[in-house]
């Protein structure tokens, strides 16, 4: 329980990776705060979590690609547990759209969800760390696309480059405040984002073919390299990416 008595916020936590986050964070002592925005697929799992959790969760509608909803969102931890430690930037969508086909509106929203929200969530969260004093931790939920190619998904790609260069020039500027910003960086995980691949055997098995350890991974896969990242074992650890992929990044053409 190495995370006891810490405040952690975990932006999408009402989902996939976020929800095995959030979990993982609890198991290890922190108090939480999950993000949503409303999502009727995920309401029972949200509220299955508060619940299990007790006095030590609280849930929070914002839409973090909003800076007002950032901020209340972290005025909200800050009120009901007195403190932040640990910021989770998780939120994340995509268009899988071809850059010939990718329009303004599609390419705006993925930047706002995805790096807009991790840029001022980081930058929210350590205002409040160095006011309250201590240091802290950021994390960000990149993807092997923030340095991996994925054709008919550039902008998502852009935006997860762009929270690969906002990891590194946060990690170095807030250092002297001992906050450390880290990365992680996940190759395929069985979660609704992916729900499409999932759904076809073809697909499957073409992914499951290219992935060195055979398979996708489970979300708590993802979940308990963040928790390692959050805790003390991680101190000498800041603006890098930690990638949790199967060696997908590596894999090799078979020559
Ligand atoms: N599943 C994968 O294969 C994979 C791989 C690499 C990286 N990732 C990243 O992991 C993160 C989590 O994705 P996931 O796979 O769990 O998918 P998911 O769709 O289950 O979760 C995404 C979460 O983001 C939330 N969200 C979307 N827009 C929001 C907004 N405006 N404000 C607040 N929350 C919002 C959703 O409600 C959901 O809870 C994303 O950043 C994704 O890019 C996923």
């Amino acid at each position: 329980m190495n995370l006891k008595n810490q405040v952690a916020i975990i932006t999408g936590g009402n989902s996939g990776i976020g929800s095995s986050i959030v979990l993982e964070l609890a198991r290890l002592g922190a108090n939480i705060v999950i993000d949503y925005v409303v999502n009727p697929a995920a309401e029972e799992e949200l509220e299955k979590q508060i619940v299990a959790l007790g006095d030590r969760a609280l849930g929070v509608d914002a839409d973090v690609s909003r800076v007002p909803d950032l901020q209340k969102l972290i005025d909200a931890a800050v009120e009901k547990f007195g403190r932040l430690d640990i910021m989770v930037n998780n939120a994340g969508i995509e268009t899988r759209t071809s850059i010939l086909d990718t329009n303004e509106l599609h390419y705006e929203k993925v930047m706002a969800v995805n790096l807009k929200s991790a840029f001022f969530g980081t930058q929210i969260a350590a205002r409040q760390m160095i006011k309250q004093g201590g240091g802290g931790r950021i994390i960000n939920i990149t993807s092997v696309h923030e340095d991996w190619p994925m054709p008919n998904n550039t902008a998502y790609c852009v935006s997860k480059g762009g929270m690969r260069m906002l990891t590194r020039t946060a990690g170095v500027e807030l250092a002297k405040h001992n906050i450390l910003v880290v990365a992680v960086g996940p190759g395929a995980v069985e979660t609704p984002i992916n729900l499409s691949t999932m759904k076809d055997p073809k697909l499957m098995e073409k992914l499951d073919a290219t992935i060195p350890l055979g398979r996708m991974a489970k979300p708590d896969e993802i979940a308990r390299v963040v928790g390692f990242l959050a805790g003390d074992g991680a101190s000498y650890m800041t603006a890098t990416t930690l990638f949790v992929d199967g060696g997908l990044m590596h894999q090799s053409p078979g020559l």
